[in-house]
């Protein structure tokens, strides 16, 4: 495998140096927001409807947020300044949530952080977080112990979250130290309301059936402190299952299905097949974000992010799979293998592949090291490719796409600048035109409508002929409000 030259790019902190000041930024008046700009372009059948929910992060000056961007590129939410990950639509007791984690990134790709929901008027809900006897490479305690790479609300409304611990362990099977440290991989479920843990499960407390010597993550020059742990497992998603969880560990080019109780009912590897025949089309490694859909006792169909790649070994391109597992005969049949022929891409870490719902056989897959989401038609077609950032300088976890009505809490926004008007209403989903209106006095109650504009992405502007000592601006649908500003001096 050729050798790739990426320097001071471990798998996921992309070290702010340079800027990346090649990519254009989209500026407003009416708030400090400078996200990169939405490179989209389409071709063949329509997209499904929604929003592009990304958290870039990287070799940029701002925008390190969670993003909604509509269909033509225009942004639609900002949230605060701060590295995030799995920002996107859950449904959370019937109701659709806006999830994300925020936290602090370790160099060598996993977190520290607490896991958000907001509603649909964009207020928290639920704020998440675990404690326990967790160790740090450092020792610092951390506020909260989850890991970045899975924030998934389940089926019976609880959250599976992973967590690292940096542990003592003996590696000598592996040509390490006996007195070596590693990192632990483990996922907890957690009730959400009350964060109590429901369910922990250990990687190492598994060991005799995951092996060290199943490990694809060569020790290197890790694993002799405890700042420098090797990374055995790096475990990066659960789904519930009908008996129990899939679990992904990266390091093992392989997936698990637990029992409820946490033992390991089968394994997917994706060089030797694990308990299955592979077959052909079905090999992975490195892989992101393995799911199971339309599970019966039969079989499964299980989609996963196949990176393929490392940031040191650079492999075959990276493909989005979806396989039918046989659990009668332990066959895998390819059902789908998406690539994008004309944009060929390694990616050497994160990323996601998301079924859509609403347009049946749609995959949205947002490509995790390499900026760029890209949605196929069930006929395995690139219908949109979207890039927010140079080629390893700007990454987001996961992206997704999805269908949001968002209405704020909080007003719109206005600023006047000589005679011209500017509004914007962060996150709102559901206007369409703006009403402003002059005013003499901060409490006029006799307001005189000056003009109305039609929405133009995130903010909206016109040119008046004549200034009032007040203005006001009400977002609308139709002729409905929605929103009022305040009653903003012109002065
Ligand atoms: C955006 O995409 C177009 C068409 O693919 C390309 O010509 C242009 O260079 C891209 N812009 C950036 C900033 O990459
Ligand atoms: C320990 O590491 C954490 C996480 O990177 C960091 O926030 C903290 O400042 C470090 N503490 C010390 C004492 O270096
Ligand atoms: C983390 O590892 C330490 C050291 O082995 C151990 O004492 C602690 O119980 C572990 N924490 C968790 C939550 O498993
Ligand atoms: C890995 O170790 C296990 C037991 O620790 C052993 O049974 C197995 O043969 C080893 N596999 C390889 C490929 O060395
Ligand atoms: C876990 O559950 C499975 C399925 O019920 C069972 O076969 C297995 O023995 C259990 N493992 C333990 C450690 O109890
Ligand atoms: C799958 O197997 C083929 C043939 O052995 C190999 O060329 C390719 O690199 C493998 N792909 C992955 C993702 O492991
Ligand atoms: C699950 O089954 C439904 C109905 O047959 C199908 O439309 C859908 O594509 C399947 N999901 C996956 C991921 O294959
Ligand atoms: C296993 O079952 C699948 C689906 O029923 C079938 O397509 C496949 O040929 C079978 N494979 C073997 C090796 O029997
Ligand atoms: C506003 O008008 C003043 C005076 O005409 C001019 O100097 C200034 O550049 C204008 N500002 C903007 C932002 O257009
Ligand atoms: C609006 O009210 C102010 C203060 O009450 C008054 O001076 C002004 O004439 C009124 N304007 C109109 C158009 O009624
Ligand atoms: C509107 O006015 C209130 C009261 O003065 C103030 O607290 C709030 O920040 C203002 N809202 C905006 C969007 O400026």
């Amino acid at each position: 495998m050729a050798r790739r030259l990426l320097t001071a790019l471990s798998a996921l902190s992309l070290s702010v140096g340079t800027i990346a000041q090649e990519w254009p930024y989209l500026t407003y008046k009416t708030a400090p927001f400078q996200p990169p700009q939405l490179n989209i372009t389409t071709s063949g059948a329509p997209q499904a409807p929604g929003y592009l929910f990304i958290g870039p992060r990287g070799n940029q000056a701002a925008g390190t947020a969670a993003l909604i961007y509509d269909q033509d590129g225009n942004l639609v939410y900002q949230g605060p300044e701060e590295v995030t990950s799995n920002f996107k639509v859950q449904k959370l007791f019937g109701r659709d949530v806006i999830t994300f984690w925020a936290g602090d990134m370790m160099s060598i790709g996993y977190g520290y952080g607490t896991v958000h929901f907001l509603d649909n008027t964009y207020k928290e809900i639920y704020t998440v977080n675990l404690n326990g006897p967790f160790t740090s490479p450092n020792g610092t305690a951390m506020p909260s112990y989850i890991d970045l790479h899975e924030s998934k609300v389940t089926n019976r409304n609880t959250l599976l979250v992973t967590a690292y611990n940096v542990t003592q362990q003996d590696l000598s099977a592996i040509g390490g130290p006996t007195d070596g440290w590693m990192l632990d991989g483990q996922f907890y479920e957690i009730d959400i309301p009350t964060n109590k843990i429901l369910f922990k499960w250990s990687a190492l407390e598994n060991i005799a059936d995951i092996p060290f010597n199943g490990s694809h993550q060569g020790l290197g020059k890790s694993g002799s402190s405890q700042e420098d742990p090797w990374d055995a497992y790096h475990i990066n998603a659960i789904t519930e299952t009908n008996e129990g969880y899939m679990v992904s560990l990266r390091h093992f080019w392989s997936g698990y299905y637990l029992y409820k109780n946490g033992t390991i009912k089968w394994q997917i590897d994706g060089q030797n097949g694990g308990d299955f025949n592979l077959g052909t089309g079905n090999n992975f490694s490195w892989q992101h974000d393995i799911r199971v859909d339309n599970e019966t006792s039969q079989g499964l169909v299980l989609t996963m992010f196949n990176n393929a790649n490392t940031p040191t070994d650079e492999g075959q391109p990276t493909t989005g799979l979806s396989m039918a597992l046989d659990l009668v005969n332990w066959s895998v049949t390819n059902l789908k293998t998406l690539a994008d022929p004309s944009d060929e891409i390694h990616s050497v870490s994160q990323g996601s592949y998301q079924p859509l719902d609403n347009s049946v056989g749609h995959v949205v897959m947002d490509y995790g090291s390499i900026a760029k989401v890209k949605e196929y038609d069930a006929a395995g077609n690139t219908i949109m490719r979207a890039q927010f950032g140079p080629d390893n300088d700007v990454a987001s976890y996961r992206g997704y796409k999805s269908q949001w009505v968002g209405t704020p809490f909080w007003q719109p926004a206005v600023v006047v600048e000589n005679n011209t008007v500017y509004m914007s209403w962060n996150g709102a989903t559901e206007y369409d035109n703006w009403a402003v209106y002059g005013a003499q006095a901060e409490s006029a109650s006799n307001k005189t409508l000056l003009s109305t504009v039609a929405r133009t992405g995130f903010e909206s502007s016109t040119t008046l002929n004549q200034l009032t000592e007040y203005i006001q601006v009400v977002a609308r649908k139709g002729t409905t409000n929605l929103a009022s500003s305040n009653i903003t001096s012109t002065q």
